[in-house]
């Protein structure tokens, strides 16, 4: 009885220490805050799913309210799913997303406006410039134009380049032509005068895809619309994390005049055969491609933390032209990864672990302030 008074005893006065020498700990929060970490800095955000925002486990809300105080929407606000059929939008998803924004303090970046992937079946059926051209105009004005001044910031075009810099061919491509990325901004900026706006793309810090990326911004410019920002989704590979590539796309990106932000960060610890984030890729499953079921080996888990903390070295070296990164869900648990691009691994790419608890990259990244 004693013995567990004493050891009860000596947590409390633990928790009080801790809350007394580091910086953003207060009593029974243990664990440093992220935002807090980096405020003088830049934003940190996080991929929020439906549940996440809805609130439906008040432990995770405070878990999230706690470390981020940016938040982009992990699917709600996909063309496919706030706009499901040709003359019906689904907004209750996304309202609930701006109200927790607004209750939590934290700024909503919209995901996304023009997108070739996670379009609503109603398009795979189009075959003609008008009603492509309908589509477009109404979903921008419409979706834009209902979130004016209640989220922070808009990706207004995700994805719209090829790996050597060329337009992607997709459906915009196809029937509105190259000038189909100015025209999204300039719709953009009429329904949603409040809002930021940028261009989302992954592997936009590779020389010829940022080529690409760079006269498409100029183009935008060139054409009196305006573009706040570039984002770099930071889909990378642990110990093959492109640095120096990364760091040259700040500068240049900066010298466009934009805002550069890290918008859907994770390392991907688990094997695969190719660079980047095209979701139409998969992989097949073989006995190798599952490898840590029961835990990341020691190793690797060094490795993550090592590139974690050089990727926020780096960052905060230029925190004068980051404004904000992003991760690409709250932990471990929730990512992506788990499902592509084969179904059900088990991957490690985030900060906090399936339990929302720290890892050693988290730490090494924190450290970098102290
Ligand atoms: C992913 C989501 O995380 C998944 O839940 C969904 O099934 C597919 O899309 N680039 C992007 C994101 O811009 O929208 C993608 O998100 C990941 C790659």
């Amino acid at each position: 009885m004693i013995q567990i008074e004493q050891t009860v005893g000596t947590r409390i006065a633990g928790f009080i220490l801790a809350g007394l020498l580091l910086p953003g700990v207060t009593f029974g929060q243990s664990i440093p805050s992220l935002k807090d970490t980096f405020k003088n800095d830049f934003g940190i955000g996080t991929a929020l799913n439906n549940a996440q925002f809805e609130e439906r486990d008040p432990k995770m809300t405070q878990f999230i309210v706690h470390q981020f105080n940016m938040a982009t929407p992990e699917n709600s606000m996909k063309s496919a799913l706030i706009h499901p059929t040709w003359s019906n939008y689904n907004f209750e998803p996304s309202d609930k997303l701006v109200q927790f924004g607004k209750k939590h303090n934290i700024k909503i970046n919209g995901h996304t406006l023009i997108w070739h992937s996670q379009l609503p079946p109603f398009m795979r059926g189009i075959r003609s410039a008008d009603s492509v051209r309908t589509f477009f105009n109404d979903h921008i004005k419409t979706v834009a134009g209902r979130y004016d001044g209640k989220i922070f910031s808009w990706d207004v075009v995700n994805e719209a380049l090829n790996e050597d810099g060329t337009m992607r061919k997709t459906v915009f491509l196809d029937y509105l032509g190259e000038d189909y990325v100015t025209e999204a901004f300039r719709l953009a900026q009429q329904a949603s005068p409040n809002t930021e706006l940028y261009y989302n793309d992954y592997n936009n810090e590779q020389p010829a895809k940022r080529a690409g990326c760079l006269a498409l911004i100029k183009k935008i410019q060139a054409a009196g619309v305006r573009i706040d920002g570039v984002g770099i989704q930071g889909h990378w590979h642990v110990g093959r994390v492109p640095f120096k590539e990364i760091e040259e796309s700040i500068l240049q990106y900066a010298a466009l005049g934009l805002q550069v932000m890290f918008t859907e960060v994770d390392i991907e610890v688990l094997p695969r055969n190719f660079q980047g984030a095209e979701v139409s890729q998969r992989m097949t499953a073989n006995e190798q491609s599952n490898p840590y079921v029961n835990g990341l080996p020691d190793s690797v888990q060094q490795q993550l933390a090592a590139d974690y903390e050089a990727l926020f070295k780096l960052f905060l070296k230029h925190k004068d032209k980051v404004t904000r990164v992003t991760f690409w869900g709250v932990n471990d648990a929730q990512s992506w990864l788990n499902n592509w691009p084969i179904r059900g691994r088990t991957s490690y790419p985030l900060l906090f672990d399936r339990n929302n608890q720290p890892k050693p990259a988290f730490y090494r990244v924190v450290a970098l302030k102290k």
